[in-house]
C-alpha cells in the first residue's frame, strides 16, 4: 500500500464533512490518515465523531488568546507536532492569519457552501436564496490570505428550488460536499494537483462531460402546445 497522506482536520461544528472523510478513510477509498481533529470550540459534534473513530482530538479555545495570530500559532504548533502534511478546514469558522499560511504553504484547503466567487463569507445559503440565484453548490479551494478567495480545486452545482429555505438548500449542498471533499483530498494525496496562478491543474486530467444545467428546465415544446 502506498504511503497515506497525514491529514489534520479543523472543525467548529457538527462535523458531517469530517464524517464523510472518516468514512472514506475507513473504507479504503481515500489514501489518507486523519492524525488529529482540532476544534476551536469545546463540546462540538466533530470531537465526538473523531473520538468514535479513534482519532486524536484537540480543542484549542480561541477565546483564551489575545490575538488571532497567537491562536493560529498554537494551532500550527499542534498540527506540526502531529506531523500533519495537509490541513483540511471542514466547517472551521475562523479566519486564518499569515502565521498559519506561512507554516503550511499551499497545504491548507477549505470547503465553502456556495459556488465561489459568488457568495463568500457567512450565511451563504440564505444569500443565494435572497439574491434569486437559480443554482448554488459548494467549492473546495486552497486557502490564501483572503476570505474564500483561493484557487479552486473542485465544485459541485445544485439547483435552488422555489420553496427552498436556507436549511433545505444547505442540506442539498452538504450532500455534494460529502462527495467532493474526499475527492479533492485524494487528488492531493495522489500528487495530481499543481497550482498555476488561479488555475488548479490536475494531472492526468479528469475527463468532464460538457453538459449544461438549466434551471428552470427548458419547457418541452410538445407539452407546451397541448
Ligand atoms: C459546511 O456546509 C461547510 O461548507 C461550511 O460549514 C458547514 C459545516 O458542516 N463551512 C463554511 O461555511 C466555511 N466558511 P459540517 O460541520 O457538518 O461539516
Amino acid at each position: 500500500m502506498s504511503k497515506l497522506l497525514r491529514v489534520g482536520v479543523l472543525a467548529s461544528g457538527g462535523g458531517t464533512n469530517l464524517q464523510a472523510i472518516i468514512d472514506r478513510c475507513q473504507d479504503g477509498s481515500l489514501s489518507a490518515e486523519l492524525v488529529v481533529v482540532l476544534t476551536n470550540k469545546p463540546g462540538v459534534g466533530a470531537l465526538d465523531r473523531a473520538s468514535e473513530a479513534g482519532i486524536p482530538t484537540l480543542c484549542i479555545d480561541h477565546r483564551g488568546f489575545s490575538s488571532r495570530e497567537a491562536f493560529d500559532q498554537a494551532v500550527v504548533t499542534a498540527l506540526q507536532d502531529a506531523g500533519v502534511e495537509l490541513v483540511v478546514l471542514a466547517g472551521f469558522m475562523r479566519i486564518i492569519t499569515q502565521v498559519f499560511l506561512d507554516a503550511f504553504p499551499q497545504r491548507i484547503i477549505n470547503i465553502h457552501p456556495a459556488l465561489l466567487p459568488a457568495f463568500p463569507g457567512l450565511h451563504v445559503q440564505q444569500q443565494a436564496i435572497d439574491y434569486g440565484a437559480r443554482f448554488s453548490g459548494c467549492t473546495v479551494h486552497f486557502v490564501d490570505g483572503g476570505v474564500d478567495t483561493g484557487a479552486i480545486i473542485i465544485q459541485a452545482v445544485v439547483p435552488v428550488l422555489p420553496d427552498d429555505t436556507a436549511d433545505t438548500l444547505a442540506t442539498r449542498i452538504l450532500e455534494q460536499e460529502h462527495r467532493v471533499y474526499p475527492q479533492a483530498i485524494q487528488l492531493i494525496a495522489d500528487g495530481r494537483i499543481s497550482i498555476a496562478g488561479r488555475q488548479v491543474i490536475i494531472t492526468p486530467e479528469i475527463p468532464t462531460k460538457p453538459v449544461a444545467l438549466v434551471n428552470p428546465a427548458i419547457s418541452d415544446r410538445s407539452s407546451r402546445d397541448q
